[in-house]
């Protein structure tokens, strides 16, 4: 087993803010491991990570299917011994009625990825996180999850009124506060992410603002020290109201 400084594991890291994320960890001399639900497009990633110089490696992990998520728990532990950081990044964004007539059917489609597959990937990464000296988890969240922005009519993205992804991404943030509390005595932090308003496949690339700009958060929290914050949920300009 090769001994690496760090090892991370990003789900969907095969493009968009993920790979980005991907790319700067692998720039900071951490081990990457491109969770990608299609192997042929994680190990497309892993071959333009490599060639920009990083050290990374293609893991094949679908969220929404709990047999692949704990083999993919296996495969590190073979492989590695242990996980360092874990970013959950998978998401998905669906084409949505406004709130009043959204579908129970399409909001639970969406919880599927963006919610339990959090609770998934995590609950099958914790004992290899449990193995690091520093675990650090990153839950990819969004502005759009913010109660507090939402009663603020100045609130830029407010007219985004998603009922199952902006919830989505709520819960997120309450599985990171409670989650952040629960391993607070194994040293492990986790907190919650705004990438901002980027383009990406899932916004159709309608934003200036860049993939590797948005990557800029979580990267940071990835990389907390010992004195770091646990339990929170930032942007790039700081805290960001529940
Ligand atoms: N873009 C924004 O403005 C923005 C703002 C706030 C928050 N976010 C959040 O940031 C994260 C990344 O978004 P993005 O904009 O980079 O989106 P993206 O370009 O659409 O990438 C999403 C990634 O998630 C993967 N994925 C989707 N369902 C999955 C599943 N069931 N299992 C494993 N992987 C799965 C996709 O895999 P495939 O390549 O196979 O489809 C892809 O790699 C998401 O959590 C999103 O909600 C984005």
């Amino acid at each position: 087993m090769t001994e690496y400084r760090k090892i991370a594991l990003v789900t969907g890291g095969n493009q968009g803010i993920g790979y980005e994320i991907c790319r700067q960890l692998g720039a900071a001399g951490v081990k990457v491991l491109v969770g990608a639900r299609d192997s042929a497009r994680g190990a497309e990633a892993v071959r333009r990570l490599s060639a920009d110089g990083a050290e990374a490696d293609v893991i094949e992990i679908d969220v929404t299917d709990e047999a692949q998520v704990t083999k993919a728990a296996a495969a590190i532990a073979q492989r590695y011994g242990r996980l360092d950081i874990l970013v959950n990044n998978a998401g998905v964004l669906l084409p949505e009625e406004r709130p009043g007539s959204s579908s129970a059917e399409l909001v639970s489609q969406v919880y599927e990825t963006n919610v339990l597959g959090v609770i998934r990937a995590t609950k099958a990464m914790l004992p290899l996180l449990r193995r690091s000296a520093a675990g650090r988890i990153v839950n990819m969240s969004s502005s759009l999850a913010s109660l507090q922005l939402h009663g603020d009519p100045s609130f830029e993205l407010g007219a985004f009124l998603m009922l199952g992804y902006n919830s989505s991404k709520t819960a997120v943030n309450a599985l990171t506060v409670l989650l952040a509390k629960d391993l607070a005595d194994d040293g492990i932090k986790v907190n919650a992410a705004d990438p901002g308003y980027c383009a990406t496949g899932m916004t159709g690339y309608a934003s200036s603002r860049t993939a590797a700009e948005g990557a800029r958060t979580p990267v940071r929290l990835a990389l907390l020290p010992d004195n770091g914050p646990t339990g929170g949920f930032f942007a790039d300009s700081g805290p960001v109201p529940w």
